[in-house]
């Protein structure tokens, strides 16, 4: 059943990703050439060996997680720091050497040490309106994402890599894209070495979580034909595997904007461990 705050969501939604629909991917940057699969292989192994630091954060989340445990199976770090508001507890054998650093995201400047010394980051974290209200969500989606950066860049970070979204767009009238835009102007700003951003369409992944508009979103994306798909969805496995490949890959610039077809076509290798 679906009370009216969750149709008000649905609804909602739907004009959101209709307003996605309409974008095209024109203005797009430079997407970095996919490597063939031996090519690949060996710039993992080169990347290993220079055994480099990485933080996460949002590790907790949907992407996230898949990222954390795709970095842990290609091990890739000889450090691995997880940065959140929480400590999480895993089982596995393979998470027992993840560092992990509790953090007050209102207070952040107390908690520079905790993003010190990391060559790498990864932002993978957000929030939405409906959870948080648009306050809530201005104050994670932008000040948090923004105080990390600048935090891990007086840290020493070398590369930062955002996930942002499809039609980000700093001068938009909608919330959503206007805030992701803005974030990803002002960490432009800080002039990492490297600063790749990634703006995926519409996540496919299986949500514990039960989020009735997005579920809807991703019926109504599902019985589209599947260039539409294409265009407009990726699952969260490929958005992962193109933000590896293309950390290990050589960078195509100081930033590096990848719209979602550079993020299907870079991060559909099948050669990665299975997940
Ligand atoms: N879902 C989509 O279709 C879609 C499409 C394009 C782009 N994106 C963007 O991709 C990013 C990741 O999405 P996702 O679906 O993987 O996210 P998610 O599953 O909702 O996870 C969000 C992460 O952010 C953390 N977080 C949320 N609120 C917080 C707060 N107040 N303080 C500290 N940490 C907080 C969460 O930590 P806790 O576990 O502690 O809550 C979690 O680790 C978001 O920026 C989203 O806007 C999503
Ligand atoms: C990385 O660590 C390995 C094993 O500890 C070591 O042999 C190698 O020299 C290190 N490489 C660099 C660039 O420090």
């Amino acid at each position: 059943m679906l009370g009216p705050t969750a149709l008000g969501a649905v609804v909602a939604s739907l004009v959101a990703s209709m307003l996605l629909l309409q974008r095209g991917d024109e203005g797009s940057g430079a997407a970095p050439s996919m490597a063939d699969k031996e090519t690949l292989t060996k710039l993992r192994e080169d990347f290993k060996m220079q055994n480099k630091s990485v933080f996460i954060l949002g590790a907790s989340g949907e992407t996230g997680k898949v990222l954390l445990k795709e970095i842990l199976g290609q091990n890739l770090f000889s450090k691995v720091t997880l940065i959140g508001r929480r400590k999480l507890t895993f089982e596995e054998e393979a998470y027992k050497n993840v560092n992990q650093e509790v953090v007050d995201f209102e207070k952040l400047d107390d908690y520079a040490s905790a993003f010190q010394g990391h060559d790498v980051g990864f932002c993978c974290l957000g929030t939405t309106r409906g959870k948080a209200g648009a306050e809530g969500f201005v104050r994670v989606d932008r000040d948090y994402v923004l105080k990390s950066a600048e935090l891990a860049k007086a840290g020493g970070c070398k590369h930062f890599n955002l996930l942002s979204s499809k039609g980000a767009d700093k001068s938009s009238n909608f919330l959503y894209l206007q805030v992701k835009g803005e974030v990803e102007a002002k960490v432009e700003e800080l002039k990492f070495d490297r600063f790749s951003v990634f703006r995926p369409g519409v996540l496919l992944c299986d949500r514990q979580e039960s989020r009735p508009a997005e579920w809807l979103v991703r019926k109504f994306f599902s019985s589209l034909p599947e260039s539409w798909a294409r265009e407009h969805t990726v699952p969260v496995v490929t958005v992962v595997r193109a933000m590896l490949n293309n950390l290990v890959s050589p960078s195509s610039g100081q930033m590096e904007l990848l719209e979602n077809k550079a993020i299907l076509h870079l991060g559909k290798d099948s050669d990665g461990p299975k997940l």
